[in-house]
């Protein structure tokens, strides 16, 4: 027993040795457009590739990746912290928390890790490849509207705490002060913050969500909206909504919504400014969106932005590509991961 514990105790010490010679400084480098242009010929290809396939298959994974990118970079910089499984050494990560209901796309990432391990081992960090594929997916969301090159150099971090994503994410209940305080510190502007907003004219939520705001009054949400939501949230337990009502059956929109049908889409999950449009019309799921109307810079925003979608497109490239160069907190640690939803070295 004596011996075997201290071989134990010894294999402790190499792992954290070997862990603590492989991780370095995440502050090391300056992030840097075609960053691995040598060090992995073709690799945003490779990922734009995997992107494209797997939307074909499933549009709305598009909107999860941005999703993704957006509850990566808030809490502890774009490192990859989102990614990781609960583990023995980490069993509350940040997918754990509340606001993080729905994430998902990690299949996809691990997906694209594979492929891009199988190219060049060791290279590519997990957070760099959720920024490209994010920002693929905006592209083909978009068509083609909102585009952006991203600069790389990431590396992915050790550490990931459910209770710091839920101090530091917004919440779908939030007043518009309390978002603008949680942008604020990671200094983002009111405009910032209506432009990012803008995202969810793509995507889902799922009822618990927005349960609050089926007895809002008809002040902040249109009554045949709440009705279209309350008859949506009868079937089945806590179904998961189209954000952005055109996305919709058209029965059901022409149930509740007739003078709506003609903007009932075929394909859903189209990237633009209809979020303003229907943030205006009180036709939108979270409280946290409708609040913005309650700001007077916010609502001036909504406006400007619902006036002119090219404006929001260029906007939004804009403030992706700022969350996507959030940083580490200082002094972080960090590798590239093997697999994404993993570190490489556990210490048992
Ligand atoms: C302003 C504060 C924000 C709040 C309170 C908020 C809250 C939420 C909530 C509650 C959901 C649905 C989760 C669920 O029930 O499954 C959601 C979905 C989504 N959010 Fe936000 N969000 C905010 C800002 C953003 C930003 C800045 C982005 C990206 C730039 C974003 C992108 C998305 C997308 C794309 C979805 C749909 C995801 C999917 O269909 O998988 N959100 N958001
Ligand atoms: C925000 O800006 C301040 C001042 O430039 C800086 O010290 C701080 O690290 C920034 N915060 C984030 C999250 O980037
Ligand atoms: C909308 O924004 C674009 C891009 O900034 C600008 O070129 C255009 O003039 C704006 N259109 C209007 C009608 O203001």
């Amino acid at each position: 027993m004596k011996v075997s514990a201290a071989v134990l105790c010894a294999l402790v010490v190499v792992q954290a040795a070997v862990l603590l010679s492989a991780a370095s400084s995440a502050q090391a480098s300056e992030l840097k457009v075609g960053y691995y242009g040598k060090k992995c010929r073709g690799v945003e290809n490779v990922i734009k590739w995997h992107v494209i396939k797997a939307l074909r298959a499933h549009r709305r994974t598009g909107a999860a990746l941005v999703r993704l990118l957006f509850h990566d970079c808030f809490v502890r910089g774009c490192d990859g912290s989102v990614l990781l499984d609960k583990s023995y050494d980490n069993p509350h990560p940040e997918k754990e928390a509340p606001v993080n209901i729905g994430l998902a796309a990690f299949d996809l990432l691990e997906e694209i890790k594979a492929a891009v391990e199988d190219r060049c081992p060791g290279v590519v960090s997990c957070s760099d490849i959720l920024i490209y594929a994010a920002r693929d997916a905006a592209s083909i969301l978009s068509n083609g509207n909102v585009h952006f090159d991203v600069p790389a150099g990431r590396l992915d971090g050790y550490v990931s705490k459910a209770e710091e994503a839920q101090a530091e994410l917004p919440d779908s209940v939030d007043d518009v002060k309390k978002l603008i305080e949680t942008f604020a510190k990671k200094n983002f502007t009111v405009e910032e913050l209506v432009i990012l907003t803008g995202a969810h004219s793509i995507g889902q939520g799922h009822c618990s969500s927005f349960k609050g705001r089926l007895s809002e009054p008809s002040s902040q949400i249109t009554p045949a909206y709440r009705d279209l939501l309350n008859y949506k949230c009868s079937q089945g337990y806590n179904p998961a909504v189209d954000n952005n009502v055109r996305d919709e059956y058209y029965d059901t929109v022409y149930k509740y919504m007739p003078g709506f049908t003609s903007r009932v889409r075929k394909i859903p999950d189209f990237l633009d400014n209809s979020f303003y449009h229907n943030t205006l019309a009180k036709i939108v799921t979270f409280h946290s969106d409708w609040t913005l109307l309650t700001d007077k810079e916010a609502l001036g925003h909504v406006h400007e932005y619902a006036d002119n979608g090219t404006l929001w497109d260029e906007d939004f490239a804009d403030s992706l590509l700022k969350l996507s160069k959030l940083p580490m907190p200082a002094g972080s640690k960090g590798e590239i991961r093997k697999k994404c939803n993993i570190v490489n070295h556990r210490l048992y």
